[in-house]
């Protein structure tokens, strides 16, 4: 593997995130200009370093400033914020990382007059640097995320939430119910999910046998909350990539799997197919659909900011903005009104999203059970799924936060809420 090779396109990419306001996982890599020239293991490795810059954008700002007076051209300092987050953090050889450096900034144009200065400080960096890291805050988030959390938690969890962020996030399988024999090594977690650490999903031991699917803990939460589910009807709305689908079909429910993007519902088949369940697939926005069945669950698994999954994918903050939060909560409030029409009498509606902030989540059911009166929200025994106490927030729903589970190495955020149909009641 060159690393030269892998270093030049994980810097296309981060001028990607930081300036087209593109996310990372829209990129295809196939067909990428900024990873033409790569190999397979020089498009993992670069896509690694582009998220390790990304996480680590605040602190290594910070230090960079330790080491120049005068802030260099944009495109020299993210070639030393990437070598201080090699040498701080991913602790790589100080030779290499200084010398493709200094290579990198004579291929920019102007480069070759700030080549000494980058040479002069990684060499410094590798000498000085890691203790100075260590003192250093992790990033912050930006405000239109840090203030609604600070409003919701206070400072100190705010901070603790950022610091979580910071942390390279594990990998957590759901295992299928019907006895999985193959898996790969981990650590079992309280609600069930196998926790592994590094290398290609698909060479962990059981892929081919379909035993498990990549889920966070936190996402598989929302399902498991449904206890016994066999042969029940589910329609499972904002369906793709279908890990709620799998768990549903797992559980024995006949499931109606409903997703608006033709292509995300192509990995929903697949993902089905590869773990051997089944599911309905309907493509088509739910805010348009009709059907005459009513179902007895009904699970909306919201598009949301996705703040609770920024340790996965640092490059949301450097995109996303408080404009597509005002679009997304417009989306949240209508689907879930369409959802509530699809419930049979004493039906169980599952709101959930992967988001940090109450808007899209507390708010949401606030105003609903509202303007609702048929609607109430059920109580979750959340000591008997091995979860704490304190991990229910407003109208005894769960919030879960990524500084939640540190012992275990964190957890995605999610809001979980639990609401019944008694159709007794006159509206
Ligand atoms: C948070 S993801 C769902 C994740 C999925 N439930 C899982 O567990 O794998 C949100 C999904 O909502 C879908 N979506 C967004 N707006 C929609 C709409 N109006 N109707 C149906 N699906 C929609 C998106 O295509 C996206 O796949």
């Amino acid at each position: 593997m060159d690393s030269l090779n892998s270093r030049r396109a994980a810097l296309n990419l981060i001028c990607k995130v930081t300036d087209q306001k593109i996310m990372i996982n829209s990129i295809n890599a196939d067909s990428s200009s900024e990873l033409l020239n790569c190999d397979e293991l020089e498009k993992r490795a670069a896509m690694r370093l582009t998220l390790d810059y990304l996480r680590n954008f605040g602190p290594s700002s910070t230090l960079i400033k330790l080491y120049v007076k005068k802030t260099p051209p944009k495109g020299v300092l993210n070639i030393l914020q990437l070598g201080v987050v090699e040498l701080c953090v991913n602790k790589r050889a100080a030779y290499g990382v200084v010398n493709d450096a200094v290579n990198l900034t004579h291929e920019l144009n102007g480069g070759s007059a700030f080549s000494g200065l980058v040479n002069a400080v990684l060499r410094k960096v590798a000498k000085d640097g890691s203790e100075r890291w260590s003192k250093l805050r992790p990033s912050s988030l930006p405000a239109w995320i840090a203030r609604p959390i600070k409003k919701q938690h206070g400072k100190t969890i705010q901070k603790a939430i950022e610091k979580a962020h910071s942390v390279i996030p594990p990998i957590d399988l759901t295992l299928k119910k019907s006895g999985p024999s193959l898996l790969p090594e981990g650590k079992l977690m309280p609600n069930g999910s196998l926790r592994v650490r590094g290398g290609a999903v698909s060479s962990y031991t059981g892929y081919n046998e379909g035993n498990w699917w990549v889920q966070d803990a936190a996402a598989s939460m929302p399902v498991q909350l449904l206890g016994d589910i066999s042969n029940k009807k589910i329609l499972d709305i904002c369906a793709a990539p279908g890990g709620k689908t799998m768990q549903l079909a797992d559980g024995g429910a006949c499931v109606t799997a409903l997703d608006v993007s033709e292509s995300k519902m192509n990995r929903v088949r697949q993902n089905l197919k590869r773990v051997g369940l089944k599911a309905d697939l309907i493509v088509s926005d739910a805010l348009k659909w009709h059907s005459k069945k009513k179902f007895d669950v009904v699970l909306l698994d919201a598009p949301c900011s996705a703040t609770g999954t920024i340790r996965r994918h640092p490059d949301l903050p450097f995109v996303k903005t408080e404009k597509n939060l005002a679009d997304l909560i417009n989306i949240q409030k209508r689907l879930l009104d369409c959802a509530v029409n699809h419930l049979k009498p004493g039906g169980e509606l599952i709101y959930c999203t992967c988001s940090l902030l109450f808007s899209e989540g507390e708010d949401q059911i606030e105003e609903f059970l509202l303007n609702n009166p048929n609607m109430f929200a059920s109580k979750i025994n959340l000591e008997s799924f091995g979860l704490p106490k304190e991990w229910e927030s407003l109208h005894s729903s769960l919030r879960i936060r990524p500084d939640y589970w540190k012992e275990f190495g964190a957890i995605d955020g999610f809001f979980v809420s639990k609401l019944i149909k008694n159709n007794s009641v006159k509206i």
